[in-house]
């Protein structure tokens, strides 16, 4: 597994690959890796004959008030959990060779990057995300890529993004891997204390009532009123709980009007989880 720290160092890695022929996968990841992670690492060890695992906290998706600074670094334990998988390269680069001196380009997302969700409480985020994506899939110039279903929105954003900037790449969806109990894995679960991650559960119970609800033809707007009165009495504080188009992330109010996904953000204590259901 080699660990590759700039950008020239990462194309000899893919330039061997390449001139072998070979495909190649790219998982991007900041790190304190989790059985979420490794899950897109297994995907896209099954459809590629390559696999890079990007690690890098990206500072630009990060608000001045948010938690770049605690956000859980675990290097060690990240490349253990990754040799066992056939992982061939780490790209790993540090800030300055990212963000060099005099770096001043980003990408500025519209369409499901606006739809009113997370973009309406972190608007720093998804600009932060695409630059940083972008960046990763040129350097890397993978064949596919893995995100996570668990962060729905900016799986939607980064395939818009590929869509509409001609990257040629083929962006796979993995469905979010859950604890024994239902609450989707994230980094950001270390921060519960014992009492809120009993509690956590709650996001994914509820979205899996009010799924079966409007499944069973309940109206829209009384069941998410309802469900959101259920994570609010569990000690929540709700962001937002809706049900929107699962492609295009515009509001749906109606079974029949197409696909439908439900999406929750709430915070517990100063922990903010995310998580979403397919209806
Ligand atoms: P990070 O939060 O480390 O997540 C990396 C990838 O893992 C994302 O695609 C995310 O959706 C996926 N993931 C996280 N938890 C998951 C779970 N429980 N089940 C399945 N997949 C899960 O998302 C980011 O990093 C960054 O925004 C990044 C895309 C790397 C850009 O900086």
């Amino acid at each position: 597994m080699t660990v590759a720290r700039t950008v020239s160092a990462l194309r000899l890695t893919i330039g061997r690959f390449r001139a072998a022929g070979e495909t190649v996968a790219l998982v991007p990841t900041m790190g304190a890796l989790h059985r979420g992670h490794l899950a897109l690492v297994r995907q896209a060890r099954r459809r590629a004959d390559r696999v890079v695992v990007s690690i890098f906290v990206n500072p630009t998706q990060f608000a001045p008030t948010e938690d770049l600074a605690s956000y859980p670094r675990t290097w060690d334990a990240d490349l253990a959990a990754l040799s066992p998988l056939g992982v061939d390269a780490i790209w790993a680069p540090g800030v300055a060779a990212m963000y060099p001196d005099g770096f001043a380009t980003a990408i500025t997302p519209g369409g499901p990057a606006l739809a009113g969700l997370e973009d309406k409480f972190r608007p720093h985020f998804f600009g932060g995300v695409c630059t940083v994506v972008a960046k990763l899939l040129l350097q890397v110039q993978p064949d596919i890529a893995t995100f996570g279903e668990k962060d729905y929105q900016q799986l939607k954003v980064v395939t818009a993004m590929v869509r509409d900037l001609n990257i040629p790449v083929r962006i796979v969806g993995v469905p979010t891997v859950r604890e024994a109990d239902g609450l989707a894995l994230s980094s950001r679960n270390a921060y519960l204390s014992v009492g809120e991650r009993a509690t956590a559960p709650t996001l994914q119970r509820v979205l899996k009532t009010c799924a079966a609800a409007l499944k069973s033809g309940k109206p829209f707007a009384p069941t998410l009123a309802k469900g959101r009165a259920e994570i609010e009495a569990a000690g929540f504080a709700v962001d937002y709980l809706e049900a929107r188009h699962a492609e295009t992330l515009a509001p749906i109010s109606a079974l029949g009007n197409g696909p439908v996904r439900l999406l929750v953000a709430a915070k517990l204590g100063r922990t903010r989880l995310i998580d979403n259901i397919g209806v």
